[in-house]
């Protein structure tokens, strides 16, 4: 059935190989992030086959609660990467091994909650180095240090770290200086405290272009992996990281009208199914496509046709309109596309979206 995920699982393992290897060069431990495929039950599969790999991070609580015990039996911790709510405790703690956090109150109810269910839980305590997300702002080190001390007296919350998130609300592109002050925090609570951090995580797929660079502080221990796994990117500078696939999962849709139409609406123009004016680029007749997948499934500005001259000309909640008129399709014939990282997560999202695996 259509509107079909196509997922090459020999793509994915070739994917995971490369991140590995490169992790492996920067000395660091890896969190594969599997939110921008729904923790697909085939691909974390695949994922827990890899002996390197050692956590499966993801943002949502119900991701991780699919494979947590998957995960568990094959050796593996889970991480909950956005900070939790106040109203999701109990299941942090019952599914994620770790979670990453930034509020000494927060991380007091994981540590009541913990104790209620017999358990321990470790925490990554985030520091802000500029991106202006998530953290403790790296300039207050004295709050840095008040939430350490804090932390260390809860008996059922482990600290297992600190971490850093770059390159999502203000775009700051991770570098040896601001890494580096991650990397001095993270001295300064293991002497001031006379502990060591197991953690010192360094960012996502922003991050790992400095690898290669040998320009990875060498005190980050760690780092979190989307984007760079699942379609090969690096995000710091919009790279293809070399010897990675960018189409183990394309997506797969039907045509479902195949007509020759002016490229020009006709009549008085309005707004559209989204509110927004129009505007068209008039070519005269075409050879117009829809095909059975909208806007209810996908971005259409994130897909990208695959090994076909027709062009996406937009897009409603159900149809994607296509030009043809270079092809020769009849009606019932599947076009491919790739896909960007938006699109991606919303067709795992999609329930309309079936999956194939390859
Ligand atoms: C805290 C955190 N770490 C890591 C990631 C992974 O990011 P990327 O897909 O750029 O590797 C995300 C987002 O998915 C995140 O929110």
């Amino acid at each position: 059935m259509y509107p079909q995920l196509r997922i090459d699982l020999s793509k994915i393992n070739q994917n995971l190989d490369t991140v590995v290897s490169i992790a492996k060069q920067g000395g660091c431990s890896l969190m594969i992030v599997t939110k921008s495929f729904c923790a697909d039950e085939r691909i974390v599969g695949e994922i827990l086959k890899n002996d390197y790999v050692k956590y499966l991070a993801d943002s949502r609580v119900k991701n991780l609660a699919k494979y947590a015990d998957k995960a568990r039996k094959a050796g593996k911790e889970t991480v909950l990467l956005r900070l939790p709510q106040m109203c999701e405790i109990g299941d942090v703690v019952r599914f994620a091994d770790i979670s990453l956090n930034s509020s000494v109150e927060t991380i007091a109810l994981l540590n009541e909650e913990a104790g209620r269910q017999g358990s321990k839980h470790k925490v990554v305590l985030m520091i802000d180095m500029g991106d202006l997300r998530e953290g403790i702002f790296f300039r207050n080190e004295d709050k840095i240090f008040d939430a350490v001390s804090q932390i260390l007296k809860m008996e059922n919350v482990i600290l297992e770290g600190v971490g850093v998130n770059l390159t999502c609300y203000g775009a700051i592109i991770p570098k040896p200086d601001n890494l580096g002050g991650l990397c001095e925090i993270a001295e300064k609570i293991e002497n001031k405290f006379d502990i060591t951090l197991n953690i010192v995580s360094g960012g996502n797929s922003s991050s790992i272009y400095l690898i290669p660079k040998g320009e990875l502080p060498e005190k980050i221990s760690n780092l979190r992996l989307g984007e760079s796994f699942i379609l090969g990117n690096e995000t710091a500078y919009s790279n293809r990281i070399p010897g990675t696939a960018n189409d183990a999962v394309t997506l797969r849709a039907q045509i479902i009208e195949l007509k020759n139409k002016p490229s020009v609406p006709i009549g008085e123009v309005g707004v559209d199914a989204f509110g927004n004016v129009p505007v068209y680029e008039d070519h005269g007749m075409i050879d117009r496509a829809i095909l059975a997948v909208g806007r209810q499934d996908v971005d259409h500005e994130g897909l990208t046709p695959l090994n076909t001259e027709a062009t996406v000309i937009g897009a409603s909640s159900d149809h994607l309109l296509m030009d043809v008129s270079k092809e020769n399709y009849k009606l019932g014939d599947t076009v491919d596309f790739s896909l960007d990282y938006g699109a991606l997560m919303n067709l795992f999202t999609s329930e309309f979206v079936e999956r194939e695996y390859i």
